[in-house]
């Protein structure tokens, strides 16, 4: 099972935890890629036939609760060009800060919304990072990652 991370990222921390996840959980799957959500379209997540593939969206939040600006173009054309994505087992880290109660964590919601919309299948629970905690945001991440892959890999 291979493992890939899509990251939507402003300042960078959603970044560090995908990077952080890339260093840390190698040894529970066969490969992990990291990459930017910048230049991303629906057709990242491959065919139907493709179930060797883990999908972790890692994303944080601006403005009034979107999506940052990198991940703005992959997320609209979930809508522009949908396509069924029953193949799709996937997991969400949302970064947000519960100084925005009303939107907190809204960028990494939106994704998990709209993937469910077109069928994909997440597994366990959304995860939401709060940066008002001060705890290490890649430390974090590579605890909660390597849970959900031992429940992803079993589920
Ligand atoms: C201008 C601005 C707007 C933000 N808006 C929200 C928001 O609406 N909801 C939320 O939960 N977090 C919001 N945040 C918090 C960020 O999502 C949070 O700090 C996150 O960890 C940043 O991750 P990044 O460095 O990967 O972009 C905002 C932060 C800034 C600076």
């Amino acid at each position: 099972m291979q493992l890939k991370i899509f990251v939507g990222t402003m300042t960078n921390t959603a970044e560090y935890m995908a990077q952080a996840i890339e260093m840390d959980c190698t040894d529970l799957v066969s490969s992990i890629q990291v990459e930017l959500m910048d230049a991303l379209g629906p057709d990242v997540f491959g065919e139907a036939t493709d179930t060797d593939t883990l999908y972790l969206i890692c994303s944080s939040t601006y403005g009034t609760g979107d999506v940052p600006d990198n991940a703005s173009a992959f997320y609209d054309s979930l809508s522009a060009q949908p396509r069924f994505l029953g193949h799709v087992r996937y997991g969400v880290i949302a970064l947000g800060d519960s100084s925005y109660p009303q939107t907190f964590c809204f960028g990494g919601k939106r994704f998990d919304e709209r993937l469910q919309d077109l069928g994909a299948q997440r597994i366990g629970e959304l995860w939401c990072h709060d940066a008002s905690t001060g705890t290490q945001p890649e430390a974090d991440a590579v605890a909660w990652c390597r849970q959900w892959l031992s429940l992803a890999l079993t589920a």
